[in-house]
This record gives C-alpha cells, structure tokens and sequence, in this order.
C-alpha cells in the first residue's frame, strides 16, 4: 500500500508512449545514419569482405602468400603473422606441408603475454607465469585458465586471411569463449 501510486500521479498512457517513440526515434535515427561510414570506415580495401577476414601479415607487414610461405616454413611449423585486430597469431603449417585451417592466437589467456612457440617442448609455453598450452593452443597447465583462441586461415587468391573462429572450438569441443 504505502508503494502504490495515487491514481492522479499514473502518466496518461497515451502521453509515455509517445514520449517513448520520441526519445526511441531520437537515440536510433542518428545512430543509424552514422552507423554506415563508420562500419565501412573500417573494414579494410580488399579484405574480402563480408564475415570480417583479414589478410594475414608476416613480420615486415606484407601480405602472407600461402604457396611463398611453405616455401620457407616447414612441417611443423608455428610462426607469428599479424591477425585479427592485429593480435600476434600462429600460422600452422601441418606435416603434409599445407598452412592449417586454423590459426592460433599468441596471447595468454592468463595475463596477455605474447606466448612463444617451443619446437623442443612440442608446447606453448608463457615465459610469464608458465602456463602451457599444447601444440594447437589448448591449456594444458595454468595459472591460464583457457585455450589460446583460434581464428580460420583461410586461402583466398593466394592470400592467408584470418577470419573470426565462431564455431565450436574443436580442441575442447565447447563454445569459443573469445566469440
Ligand atoms: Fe601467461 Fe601469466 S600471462 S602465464
């Protein structure tokens, strides 16, 4: 009772609806005319477009071309290319020597170190805290708590583009948690 409101105080339903279409109508018209420039502002000229890839980079800034690049990395393989908003990620090259569909994203998931690759180890291993992940990225000892996110690497004209990993994660058989 004392939470009730007196009748005379009830806003006419009439009036808040259209105070409701007005403030609607004043937060959604701008923001949909700015939305266009600004979403094509940055997708990058020749990405490929639509599901958001990127070309994959190497350490100078060009382009990977994907037959150059197994030229020079063997079977095996794990080498940092510039990826999705320009996280370090790992192009895999697989022991049939073709780049591997997936790639692997460098930074720990404990505190964000940028994980090298260990050959020796077959691991990822964080000179920072010690986490471990194994040979595709999945945690196999902590302090960090997930898997290295993946991103797809797929070949277009010639080119490694990566492009956001939204599917299951294959390592874990789970939902991508950096989806
Ligand atoms: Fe990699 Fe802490 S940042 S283990």
């Amino acid at each position: 009772q004392a939470t009730s409101i007196p009748a005379d105080r009830v806003p006419d339903m009439g009036k808040r609806e259209l105070m409701n279409l007005l403030l609607l109508g004043a937060i959604s018209l701008p923001t949909g005319i700015m939305l266009v420039p600004y979403a094509s502002f940055f997708v990058p000229p020749g990405s490929g477009g639509e599901g958001g890839g990127i070309v994959a980079k190497d350490a100078l800034g060009n382009d990977v071309i994907a037959s150059e690049w197994i030229k020079t990395h063997g079977p095996g393989d794990r080498t940092l290319t510039q990826g999705l908003k320009g996280d370090p990620t790992y192009l895999v090259v697989e022991n049939d020597k073709t780049i591997a569909t997936y790639g692997i994203n460098a930074v720990c998931t404990h505190l964000g170190c940028v994980v090298p690759w260990n050959a020796a180890e077959n691991k990822f291993i964080c000179p920072c805290h010690g986490s471990q992940y194994n040979n595709q990225g999945r945690v196999v000892r902590g302090p960090a708590p997930l898997s290295l996110a993946l991103a797809h690497a797929d070949i277009d004209d010639g080119k490694v583009i990566f492009v956001p990993w939204v599917e299951t994660d294959f390592r874990t058989g789970e939902d991508p948690w950096w989806a």
